[in-house]
């Protein structure tokens, strides 16, 4: 017998999300509404970009926090649209989507047993990486009552000496919440209060609805010393299998981050980030077309299952998530989303796989067509009333 291998994957589970995946591949008739990316495919300016690249040699290694040019032009989105001044020679590294970023941010930040405070519910990697990169995950709640928002009430009675880090996200995946800028400088109050630092994961920076903004915390006075911000061009740019993403960081954290990406991924694809400029600074119209269409889907969702009467729907204000509140119907959320899966043909993840406070929930991203989500929601509501 070969000797045991690391226990450090231990407490950590495959993806309830990968699994429905799977199964939705292996059965193109069932609508879903599980796996989170754009229902369209990249634009086609920027895979015009990404084709020409590669006919003109961008086939080999790049810098390893990536190409100076695409860094500047992050540079200047962050300028322009959020608030951040960053120097792109050093203040920037370019990884393998936003997943990486966040990956490395806590690789190069912890030590050994200091605790990250994660929102719960809330994206499903934070927890692993956290616990890969030796730390320890705490969970904040994130409540129904507060549109699911990270309130600084709910993270300061779990600070504790160890503490590190509080883990952002807004627009938020699996809820929908989005922060106010009052959030954001309670949160920042804290940060400064316990000499913290903040990860802020922005990917769906784009997607709004209902007049909400997004805030970017690193912007704030001071915050940029403390704050790594995490972006991608996955969702915006409908760009999910190119992987691409970036973390805008103070020198001392982004240079730790390059010696991580030199001694592990080397550097992202190069034809990608060049096809990446060009995603940056040509027509965002895509977008445009996205979020008018995504906020129409929103609402079939929100105002069809809210007239069920045992299920209560918070109105999401950001990413492409409804968090349907399910616990009147006597059935665990993966009992729901099994047996909805089985009887109805409909993908939706079990809220449970967000953490414990998940439980209750189910996610249903409406990142489809509008015709998909009708008859997925009549379906649901059909379940709904069976089961109820
Ligand atoms: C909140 C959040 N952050 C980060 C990511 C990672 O995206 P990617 O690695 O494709 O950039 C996702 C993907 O679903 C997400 O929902």
């Amino acid at each position: 017998m070969p000797k045991p291998i690391s226990t450090k994957l231990s407490r950590v589970s495959y993806s309830a999300i990968r699994r429905l995946f799977e199964i939705a591949r292996q059965r193109p008739e069932v609508l879903d509404l599980g796996i989170g990316e754009p229902d369209i495919t990249t634009p086609i300016h920027v895979v015009e970009s990404a084709k020409k690249a590669l006919d003109q040699g961008y086939t080999k290694y790049s810098p390893n926090p990536g190409f100076p040019e695409l860094r500047q032009a992050i540079a200047e989105k962050l300028r322009r649209e959020n608030g951040i001044n960053a120097d792109p020679t050093r203040e920037i590294v370019v990884t393998v989507g936003g997943a990486c970023a966040i990956h490395f941010a806590l690789l190069a930040i912890l030590e050994p047993g200091e605790e990250v405070i994660i929102p719960d519910p809330g994206f499903v990697t934070y927890a692993p990486c956290t616990l890969l990169a030796g730390g320890k995950p705490v969970y904040a709640p994130v409540k129904e009552e507060n549109e699911f928002r990270f309130k600084a009430e709910d993270v300061e009675p779990l600070i504790t000496e160890k503490t590190k880090c509080m883990m952002l996200n807004s627009p938020q995946n699996p809820t929908g919440g989005v922060q106010t800028k009052k959030d954001l400088e309670e949160i920042a109050n804290l940060a400064e209060a316990y000499d913290l630092y903040v990860i802020s994961d922005e990917v769906y920076e784009k997607l709004l609805y209902d007049g909400a903004q997004h805030h970017s915390i690193a912007s704030l006075p001071g915050m940029f010393e403390r704050t790594i911000t995490v972006n991608s061009f996955s969702k915006t740019y409908a760009m999910t299998g190119w992987r691409l993403g970036y973390l805008v960081a103070p020198e001392h954290i982004a240079s730790e981050v390059v010696k991580i990406q030199q001694n592990t991924i080397a550097c992202p694809p190069s034809f990608a980030q060049i096809a990446a400029i060009d995603a940056l600074k040509g027509s965002h119209q895509h977008v445009d077309d996205m979020v008018k269409r995504y906020d129409q889907n929103r609402r079939i969702i929100v105002d069809r299952l809210n007239k069920l009467g045992v299920v209560r729907c918070v109105p999401p204000k950001g990413a492409f998530y409804a968090f349907p509140n399910i616990s009147g119907l006597r059935m665990s959320s993966a009992e729901f989303a099994e047996q909805l899966l089985e009887e109805k043909g409909v993908a939706v993840v079990p809220g449970a796989a967000f953490g414990q406070r998940g439980e209750g929930y189910v996610r249903m991203c409406f990142a489809q067509q509008k015709a998909v989500v009708e008859e997925a929601v009549e379906r649901i509501c059909e379940f709904v009333e069976e089961h109820s």
